[in-house]
């Protein structure tokens, strides 16, 4: 029998807990487990080995906003995993952020950080050509260092990869595609392979594009991009992926399909909720090396997290053993 018992807090909100005695009880199978460490992609190799990669240029958008560290945070992780990579973060800000630097030395993962505003012009239109601005900069960053060897990958910071995607597409020659999960109604979006020829995709907004293709279904060879050098992506929202495979003349017998012929999905289009960042009303007076509060909030702003207020905001409550009280009352 199951015993409820109510508790009581001091600010007077009750809570049904079930008794704590009969909590190991609970009906459970093991389901699969293995005690063998069959991991693929523990970095055991010695670095010559890599030597003869060619180098995967990781091209990453980003804006600043609350998720924008926890987002960069999670892709280096993955992309730690990645030997031969060159991560080009793109930042949508018309400075070099020091926080990001930091970050991104901090991972030892071969990187260029470039500024990369959207112009003023489209920052207040209601559909915007996101990450334009970031990928057009890489691309003549590419272009500036001359490099024409090598692939490029358009990664947006918050998609989820499979590291298999990174050995797919290292050997792309002109361009190679892939299925992207979850895009709009179909939860897919990918070319339709037969006899491993690319015949047509399977995207549910065709709009008259040629390439219905999302940012992150394709990779494509530098040395085959830079007989290109009118290549571009147009500030067009929706339409970024057609006007740019059509700037480096992509036909059909040219996709490589990638992913056992396009059964696999290698990326996923996973997508942050956004939160507005919100002031916390706190006094300044208590932000001082006194406790961890000062130098918390201090990298909160620097990551564009959440700021101090001493009158905007939410009121900072500190609690201990359920009780919340004044802040004076463990800092003075
Ligand atoms: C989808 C596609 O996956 C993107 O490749 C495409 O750029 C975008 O639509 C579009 O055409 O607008 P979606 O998830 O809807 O992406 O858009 P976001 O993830 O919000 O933005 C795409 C990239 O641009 C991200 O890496 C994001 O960090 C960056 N971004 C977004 C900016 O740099 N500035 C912004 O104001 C918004
Ligand atoms: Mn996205």
């Amino acid at each position: 029998m199951e015993m409820k018992t109510k508790v009581s807090f001091g600010d007077g909100a009750g809570l049904y807990l079930y008794d704590n005695k009969q909590t190991t009880d609970v009906p459970s199978t093991p389901c699969t487990e293995s005690f063998i460490d069959a991991r693929v992609y523990i970095q055991d190799k010695p670095r010559q080995e890599w030597d003869n990669l060619s180098t995967i240029y990781f091209v990453t958008p980003t804006y600043p906003r609350r998720e924008q560290v926890p987002e960069l945070t999670r892709l280096a992780y993955t992309l730690l995993h990645v030997p031969r990579i060159h991560w080009i973060v793109a930042n949508d800000y018309n400075a070099c952020n020091p926080y990001l630097d930091t970050l991104l030395n901090r991972f030892g993962i071969p990187f260029t950080h470039l500024t990369s505003p959207m112009p003023e012009r489209f920052r207040n239109v209601k559909s915007k050509p996101r990450g334009v601005s970031n990928r057009r900069a890489a691309m003549q960053w590419l272009r500036q260092r001359n490099i024409t060897t090598g692939v490029l990958y358009f990664g947006d910071d918050d998609n989820t990869y499979d590291l298999k995607l990174f050995s797919e597409i290292r050997d792309t020659k002109y361009v190679s595609m892939f299925p992207v999960g979850l895009i709009a109604s179909y939860g897919i979006s990918g070319p339709v392979v037969r006899k491993g020829k690319v015949v047509g995709f399977l995207d549910s907004w065709v709009a008259g594009r040629r390439w219905p293709v999302d940012m992150a279904g394709f990779a494509v060879n530098l040395a085959y991009m830079s007989e290109y050098p009118n290549a571009s992506m147009p500030f067009k929202p929706g339409y970024e992926e057609d006007y740019f495979l059509r700037s480096i003349a992509l036909t059909l017998d040219k996709i490589e399909p990638k992913g056992n012929n396009c059964t696999e999905i290698l990326v996923w289009h996973t997508q942050t909720k956004n939160h507005a960042r919100e002031p916390v009303k706190i006094d300044h007076e208590y932000l001082d090396n006194r406790s961890n509060l000062g130098a918390l909030f201090k990298a909160l702003a620097e990551m564009g997290v959440s700021d101090a207020s001493d009158d905007e905001g939410q009121k900072a409550i500190i609690s201990s053993n359920g009780k919340s009280k004044p802040l004076g009352y463990y800092l003075s």
